[in-house]
């Protein structure tokens, strides 16, 4: 049984897509622990509720960067993960934080990397005229919101579109590419080579949605 651990800040919806679909779907994994920055983070009920391990390690409580990742490390370490999932974990982590989790450290970024990295990723794709947004799972480097792609989504940006709209659009694509490449992970069916990263299986790496933009199909 591999072992996952979930990094949150706050609503924690793509943590709760990915908690079910492992229950839903009998992964050869479970998720041992949900941790977050912030006390307040609304995803940690949703973790105890469901018998999870819940801890908080508060960038505010550290000195600096280097003193928080180490704690944030400490914490993750005692559940030994084999694989570590940032979803809407909000602090940038430093390169030994990243080195130390290599390969096995996932996010997951609202926009077709590498358009729009960082913050304010729908605004910018609305301001900049894009007729399609979406997202990405990748795995983690030292870069911000860069690193080798799982699989990424895309979804109609509509005319009448504004910021909420597109977020609430792409979240829905986010639950159904999340689970997924974090499934492909703990099956071993992930191969990382030269920066690219290929489903053994043929499996399709992306996800359309129809262009009314509710439903989704892959391939
Ligand atoms: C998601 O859109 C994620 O891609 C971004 O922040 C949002 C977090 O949502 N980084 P949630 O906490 O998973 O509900």
């Amino acid at each position: 049984m591999k072992r996952i651990v979930i990094l949150i800040s706050g609503r924690g919806s793509n943590m709760e897509a990915i908690v079910q679909a492992s229950a839903h779907e009998a992964w050869p994994a479970r998720v041992v622990a949900v941790i977050s920055n912030r006390p307040q983070a609304a995803g940690l009920a949703f973790a105890q509720a469901h018998g999870i391990s819940v801890a908080v390690v508060d960038h505010q409580a550290h000195a600096d960067r280097p003193a928080f990742d180490q704690a944030l490390a400490d914490a993750i370490d005692q559940h030994q993960p084999h694989l570590v999932v940032l979803a809407g974990f909000m602090r940038v982590l430093g390169d030994a934080f990243v080195r130390h989790y290599e390969g096995r450290l996932l996010n997951i970024h609202p926009s077709l990397l590498p358009a729009f990295p960082g913050l304010h990723t729908h605004r910018r794709a609305l301001e900049a005229g894009c007729k399609v947004a979406g997202a990405t799972v990748h795995f983690v480097t030292s870069e911000l919101d860069h690193g080798p792609v799982v699989m990424q989504a895309v979804v109609p940006v509509l005319p009448k579109d504004d910021e909420r709209s597109l977020a609430a659009r792409v979240l829905v694509a986010e639950h159904l590419i999340y689970p997924r490449a974090v499934r492909w992970f703990v099956e071993g069916s992930l191969c990382l080579q030269a920066g690219v990263v290929r489903q053994l299986e043929g499996q399709p790496q992306f996800l359309l949605a129809q262009p009314s933009g509710s439903v989704l199909a892959t391939g």
